[in-house]
């Protein structure tokens, strides 16, 4: 998993944004929006030839650990319908819907959460 600092439209500079690479190609991404309250996981795509294959997982265990590391409680995600079950498998619930439009027409997207066991909570390995 690659950080990436370079800027394209703001999400960049605004946000920590991480790749997934596989032989030398970006595979996927995801950004972490840590600067308001709640935190919220953004830009979760997979290249379509690679969707299926474990990179969406890689990813958002990625994420959530740099979270934790953070001191963040939770997580939040405005998903993609599409994408709903996906996180729900990664242990999310739904809190809610989001309101939105894309090319003038509404769309309901699920309003979902994580929450974050903090870091000293764990037990270590092998208990
Ligand atoms: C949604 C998305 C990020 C998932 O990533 P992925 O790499 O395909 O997922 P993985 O292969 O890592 O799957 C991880 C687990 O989730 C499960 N899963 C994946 N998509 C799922 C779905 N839509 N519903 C239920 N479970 C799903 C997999 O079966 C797998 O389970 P397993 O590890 O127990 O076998 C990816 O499909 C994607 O980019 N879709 C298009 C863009 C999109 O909708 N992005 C989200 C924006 S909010």
């Amino acid at each position: 998993m690659e950080r990436r600092s370079d800027n394209h439209a703001g999400v960049y500079s605004d946000n920590e944004v991480y790749v997934a690479v596989a032989d030398k190609e970006i595979v996927g991404c995801c950004a972490l929006a840590s600067g308001n309250s709640p935190a919220e996981l953004e830009h979760m795509w997979i290249k379509p030839e690679h969707i299926g294959t474990g990179v969406g997982r890689a990813l958002f265990l990625h994420l959530k650990e740099r979270a934790v590391h953070l001191g963040l409680p939770a997580l939040e995600i405005s998903s993609d319908p599409n994408a709903e079950g996906f996180y729900q498998h990664m242990g999310a619930k739904r809190i809610g819907d989001v309101r939105s439009e894309i090319e003038g027409k509404p769309r309901v997207l699920p309003r979902m959460i994580v929450k974050l066991e903090p870091e000293h909570k764990k037990e270590p390995p092998g208990w």
